[in-house]
């Protein structure tokens, strides 16, 4: 495990490694942010955006938090999304989670950890109101694997109700939202399918998203 004098000297090696490839490269990036997404995932440490998507800095805004919430009331994850949309004009929105995700593992066990259970209690909703079709998932491993899916369908939608993505929708602006799961066993990220680019979409996908059979591996 890397120590603290290991990272300032990775960070120095890394910064030459990127300037003898490009030596306009930091130059560049300090005279304008131009991301085309807004990545909304989970604070976990497993799932770095930019490493597991191969994008590069200046390539992807970032909103991490535990379980990758969408809260209405949340200012610290609005401003980021205002900012993004109507500053940034990110033409995607990726809402991505993780399975295994401990924050959803949490939730569904009704774990108590401390102040965080009152964050989590947003993905307890989320659980409750599955509650029907949680039942119908078998087995320990597969429940929790599907209210991660489930997690991040309900955040897309939360995503796509907020008032920064209908105003834009509503004045025309180009930009979709998507939702997706990364596998931390393989490395591999999966479309959920429950991207949209409209309110009307928006819902039309959260239905369909949730048929039986649909985005469960
Ligand atoms: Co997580």
């Amino acid at each position: 495990m890397a120590d603290l004098r290991e990272v300032l000297e990775n960070n120095r090696l890394w910064a030459e490694r990127m300037r003898a490839q490009d030596s306009a490269f930091f130059e560049r990036l300090a005279s304008i942010q131009t991301p085309r997404f807004l990545w909304i995932g989970c604070s976990d440490s497993r799932v770095p955006a930019n490493q597991i998507t191969g994008l590069e800095p200046g390539e992807v805004f970032v909103h991490r938090n535990v379980a990758n919430v969408v809260v209405h009331t949340d200012l610290n994850c609005l401003s980021v999304m205002q900012f993004a949309v109507d500053v940034l004009r990110v033409r995607d929105i990726i809402v991505c989670g993780h399975y295994g995700c401990g924050g959803v593992q949490a939730a569904l066990e009704g774990q108590r950890l401390g102040l965080v259970d009152n964050w989590l209690r947003h993905v307890e909703d989320v659980r409750d109101a599955h509650a029907e079709a949680m039942a119908g998932v078998k087995g320990a491993e597969a429940r929790w694997d599907r209210l991660c899916e489930l997690n991040v369908i309900e955040q897309v939608l939360h995503v796509s109700q907020t008032t920064v993505l209908r105003e834009a929708w509503s004045r025309g602006q180009e930009i979709a939202v998507h939702g997706w799961i990364y596998a931390i066993r393989d490395g591999r990220l999966r479309d959920l399918h429950v991207g949209a680019d409209s309110p009307a979409g928006a819902a039309r996908a959260y239905t369909e998203a949730l048929r039986p059979g649909v985005a469960q591996r």
